[in-house]
């Protein structure tokens, strides 16, 4: 069945966007190396707020050389500290190496106290991933000089020098670490990196390749390619251009705790500020649901130009989104055929009133290895245990749907 799957490769050609003029702003080579200027920042504590740094870069405007085409060498793109205009400095650079232990990535302060830095901010999306039971703390810095373009409301572009970590723990035991670091302006500049913590606890070390079973558990590491599966950029699609999954105007749309929509407005670090929260449309059990698929389906299921080529189906919902069958998942899921998966037993994406016969259901009830010998489970990679939760609020919301024509 796979192998009638269109492999495109021409999805690897970057598209490059606008960016909004930080990007590309502070060509300077980075004066310090990587590693102190990481170590240097740690040591300042990051208590500089981001108001003030705004207000200078804005007004520096330091001629930015933009939107970049894509296809610049990664080494010539380190911007941030050292940077050449406008008076405005990160605090940690973009870097294009992943450093070999996470202590040197920034997000600690103090790993031996799990101190994190005061500039990586705690966040947590509304609807996470499904990631077999491991619990997952979330932090993002955002740089100084610059501001989360946010023209299109629902592909937020983060400025170049953006990291975000996600951590992973089980029974209370750190596995690894996960960070990203936008490190160019055009959308297939991102770092992707993944760290494993040791036995005691002390530090994680850059895992390259993947890794089974860690620390005696069932988790598994993905190797980058399996990081560019969700994220993107992928030979067959998948992902989005603004790459950071769990960070949009959707998912921060909640009361907190951390950083939320409401605050990054406060903060002025939108470059498009909406009036407020948006709210995924529905009753409870369709939000549930809509979530559910949103975050644990739409980094693949998308219409965008990372989107899937085939099936065309789009499990995102928008801020846009007014009413339930205005959405992505209605329309393209409900009582839809399947036109791949065929010959299984169930025949829609979404089949009103029947779990069996709705084929999302159904993929999301089967666990194998990653790929073959079971090729039916959803999503195809990252989870090797059912999620009853995620699953029961996807089976709620089919019960009261419409059944096919
Ligand atoms: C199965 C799909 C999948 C795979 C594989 C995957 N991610 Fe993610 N990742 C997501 C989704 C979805 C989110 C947002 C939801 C959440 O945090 O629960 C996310 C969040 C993140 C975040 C927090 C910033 C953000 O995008 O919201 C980081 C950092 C991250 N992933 C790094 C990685 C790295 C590095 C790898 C590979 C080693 C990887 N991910 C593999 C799907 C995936
Ligand atoms: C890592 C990317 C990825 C994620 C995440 C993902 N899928 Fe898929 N999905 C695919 C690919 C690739 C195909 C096409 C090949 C196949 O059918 O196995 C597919 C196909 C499907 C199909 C068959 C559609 C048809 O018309 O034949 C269904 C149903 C489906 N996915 C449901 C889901 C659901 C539900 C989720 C979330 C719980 C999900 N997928 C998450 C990659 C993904």
């Amino acid at each position: 069945m796979r192998s009638t799957l269109p492999l495109v490769f021409s999805a690897l050609v970057a598209v490059g966007f606008a960016a909004c003029g930080d990007g590309g702003a502070d060509t300077a080579t980075a004066a310090s190396s990587a590693s102190s200027a990481l170590s240097s920042s740690s040591a300042a504590g990051g208590t500089a707020g981001h108001g003030g740094a705004l207000t200078t870069h804005s007004a520096g405007g330091s001629g930015g050389t933009g939107g970049q085409g894509g296809e610049h060498a990664s080494s010539s793109v380190a911007t941030g500290a050292g940077g050449a205009g406008g008076g405005c400095q990160n605090l940690l650079p973009a870097v294009t190496e992943p450093p070999a232990k996470l202590s040197e990535t920034g997000l600690y302060a103090d790993i031996t106290t799990k101190k994190v830095a005061a500039y990586a901010r705690a966040y947590a999306p509304q609807f996470s991933l499904w990631a077999d039971d491991a619990k997952k703390q979330r932090h993002v810095y955002l740089p100084e000089c610059g501001t989360i373009d946010t023209t299109d409301m629902d592909g937020w572009q983060f400025p170049v020098g953006t990291r975000a970590w996600k951590e992973f723990s089980l029974g209370g035991k750190r596995l690894e670490t996960r960070m990203m670091v936008r490190y160019g302006s055009a959308t297939k500049d991102i770092l992707y990196a993944t760290y494993q913590w040791d036995e005691e606890q002390t530090d994680a070390t850059l895992v390259v390749g993947g890794a089974k079973n860690v620390l005696g558990t069932d988790h598994d590491i993905p190797d980058e390619l399996g990081c560019r599966r969700c994220h993107g950029p992928y030979p067959a699609k998948g992902g989005l251009p603004s790459r950071f999954l769990g960070l949009d105007a959707l998912q921060l749309s909640h009361d907190g705790p951390g950083l939320t929509l409401a605050s990054l407005i406060a903060e002025g670090l939108l470059s498009s500020p909406p009036a407020g929260n948006f709210v995924v449309p529905g009753t409870a059990i369709e939000r549930e649901a809509l979530g559910y698929l949103h975050a644990n389906c739409g980094s693949c299921h998308n219409d965008t130009s990372e989107g899937l080529l085939f099936p065309s189906f789009n499990a995102r919902v928008k801020t846009t989104d007014a009413d339930v069958v205005s959405t992505g998942a209605y329309k393209t899921m409900v009582n839809q055929p399947t036109q791949l998966f065929v010959g299984f037993g169930c025949n829609y994406r979404l089949a009103g009133g029947s779990t069996a016969n709705s084929c999302s259901y159904v993929r999301m009830t089967e666990r194998g290895t990653d790929m073959a010998p079971n090729l039916k489970q959803m999503p195809p990679t990252g989870t090797e245990v059912i999620d009853v939760t995620g699953t029961a609020a996807l089976g709620a919301w089919i019960a009261i749907l419409p059944p096919p024509p």
